[in-house]
């Protein structure tokens, strides 16, 4: 059985993935709106990741014998100042949900729930790789992108990502 306390913060968990799906495709949005497509497109596939993330501790928390309760998900932001504000706010977002999952992990140790630290430790991993990508975009932009040549090309560079499915789901919905 799930540790009641930890079902609450897996269950908070899902509604703070939904939470970036919906920033990253408010953002996905502002980037279509100035014709930045490669941009737009490299959040579009982020939010599906982050819907994606969701769907893992969802299912995770059914398997474990919990409850999933479905909490409101906030508006996102619609607007920002340049795309070094988005890259910036992306940075951030990602560096407080890293924070969240380190939450869980102490949270499931101190309560002995060792399945849900040894399953989050996929998400460790994952935020590891999700601050890279983000840093590495706001790094670009910063060192290269900002004369319209060298932007045209990082925006098709971005505009190139792919969404595939995270292992884990792929696992859970054969
Ligand atoms: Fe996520």
């Amino acid at each position: 059985m799930i540790k009641e306390k930890v079902e609450l913060l897996l269950n908070q968990q899902v509604t703070h993935e939904l939470y970036s799906a919906q920033l990253y495709l408010s953002m996905s949005s502002w980037f279509s709106e100035k014709s930045l497509d490669g941009f737009a497109k490299w959040y579009y596939v982020q939010a599906y990741e982050e819907k994606a993330h969701a769907m893992i501790i969802y299912n995770y928390i059914i398997q474990a014998g919990g409850r999933a309760l479905l909490e409101p998900i906030k508006a996102p932001p619609h607007e920002w100042d340049s795309v070094m504000d988005v890259l910036e706010e992306t940075v951030k977002h990602e560096e407080f949900v890293t924070s969240l999952i380190y939450n869980i992990v102490d949270v499931a140790r101190q309560e002995k729930d060792y399945k849900v630290d040894q399953f989050f430790q996929w998400f460790v991993n994952e935020q590891v790789e999700e601050e890279d990508n983000v840093n590495k975009n706001k790094g670009r932009y910063e060192t290269m992108g900002k004369d319209g040549k060298a932007l045209y090309l990082l925006d098709q560079e971005l505009g190139a990502r792919v969404y595939v499915a995270p292992p884990l789901l792929t696992t859970m919905e054969a």
